[in-house]
């Protein structure tokens, strides 16, 4: 039907989903991690090597200059799909934690003293919160953490009260990557706005699943990794207003990053370069944007449509049997949903699963505070995307049903 995704037909596209393990068909539930890849992003890794292999800003040779064109087009292609001002406001990363780190220990280091507050939520990933708790050990400021209440949705009213004069930096994770909730973050950003504190969005689970308007959102910072949107690991993108990017120093040193050099004094270049030190992740650039044009192809609508009821299927379907307790119920999810198994161990349920060929991520999922606020050791999340399907969720509770049988 032309209103539906056409899921059988996406799924050709990634090699990977047809395949056997431990004897069973692939079930791939593990997209909250890394996301699998279309073949036109393996393609476009192939043929850079394969064609062009050279590195870039620094030759006046073809391959060298064809090197350089395809990894700035790629930042054309990030601030298409962000919507930014402009490519200044675009640096290429590592990924999600390395942008954070970076305005941490950048803009954090330069600015902060202390008493200042940075407020976090009940919900960061590590990566949201490790970095900011070393530069308030540096800096003497504090780390405040606005509350969340059982169905794993913030509490927008101890926010408001929490967001203050001496808040310099709201960071917020737009969609929790251990409970599914998309968080309220133009709320967020209003009320650091109204105190003239900064704002930076981790926007790693939330790029997967919809769109995302920097513009529109305001935030000051906004960061994401490629390998969960499509793409590969070890290349992220931190989105920054130029304003800013021009105004906090740089982050590593070395190459690319200055404009001139000398033993008596350096100067440095201006974004995105000034925070691009070293040979950067060439290929990984030109496969990001080639993900990217992969996601841009599909129909949003369909996409979300399609997960959603994904997610209302797996959900109700672990729910009628009464055995399993689900984890993080906000009105606004993507397709995530965690639980527990009653009474068994969520390790002993994911390897068991595996047997089956059903990948899962188990554990604490790098949330450790989400997990002491609701009391567990860890859940098993099964995260969804778009190429996966109803039938695949009945193989998960089939292979669930024998677990507990196993273990219970
Ligand atoms: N942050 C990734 C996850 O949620 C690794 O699984």
């Amino acid at each position: 039907m032309a209103d539906k995704l056409d899921v059988m037909k996406i799924r050709e596209d990634f090699p990977i989903l047809h395949q056997e393990v431990n004897g069973y068909p692939l079930v791939y539930f593990d997209n909250g991690a890394t996301s699998q890849k279309p073949r036109q992003v393996i393609e476009a890794i192939t043929a850079y090597y394969s064609g062009y292999n050279a590195n870039i800003h620094r030759g006046v040779h073809t391959l060298s200059q064809r090197a350089t064109s395809a990894y700035e087009s790629s930042r054309e292609e990030v601030k298409t799909f962000l919507n930014a001002r402009s490519t200044e406001e675009i640096i290429f990363t590592k990924g999600t934690t390395e942008g954070i780190n970076l305005i941490a220990q950048t803009w954090g280091r330069h600015y902060l003293k202390t008493g200042d507050e940075i407020v976090v939520t009940a919900m960061e990933h590590h990566a949201n919160i490790v970095p900011w708790q070393m530069i308030c050990e540096e800096s003497g400021a504090v780390l405040k953490v606005i509350p969340m209440d059982q169905n794993g949705e913030l509490i927008l009213e101890e926010a408001q009260k929490l967001i203050g004069p001496r808040t310099r930096m709201v960071a917020a994770i737009h969609v929790s990557n251990a409970l599914g909730t998309i968080n309220p973050v133009e709320e967020l950003i209003a009320m650091a706005q109204k105190v003239g504190a900064m704002t930076l969005i981790d926007g790693a689970q939330a790029v997967p699943h919809f769109k995302v308007d920097v513009k529109k959102l305001d935030c000051d910072f906004y960061v994401f990794s490629a390998h969960k949107l499509l793409g590969p690991t070890g290349m992220g993108v931190l989105y920054g207003k130029l304003s800013n990017l021009e105004q906090i120093p740089p982050y590593q040193g070395g190459g690319d990053m200055i404009r001139s050099v000398s033993f008596s004094k350096t100067t440095y270049n201006d974004p995105p370069l000034k925070f691009e030190a070293g040979t950067p992740n060439i290929e990984g650039a030109i496969s990001m944007a080639e993900g990217i044009r992969y996601w841009n192809s599909l129909d949003h609508a369909q996409v979300a449509a399609h997960e959603q009821d994904l997610l209302q299927y797996a959900t109700e379907r672990l729910k009628a049997t009464g055995d399993y307790r689900i984890i993080g119920e906000a009105q606004n999810k993507v397709a995530v949903v965690s639980f527990l198994l009653n009474g068994a161990h969520p390790y002993d349920v994911g390897f068991i699963l595996d047997k089956h060929g059903i990948a899962v991520r188990t554990g604490h999922h790098c949330a450790e505070p989400v997990m002491q606020f609701f009391e567990v050791p860890g859940t098993i999340r099964a995260s969804f995307s778009f190429y996966n399907t109803r039938a695949e969720i009945d193989k998960m509770m089939d292979a669930l049903a024998v677990t507990k049988r196993m273990l219970a």
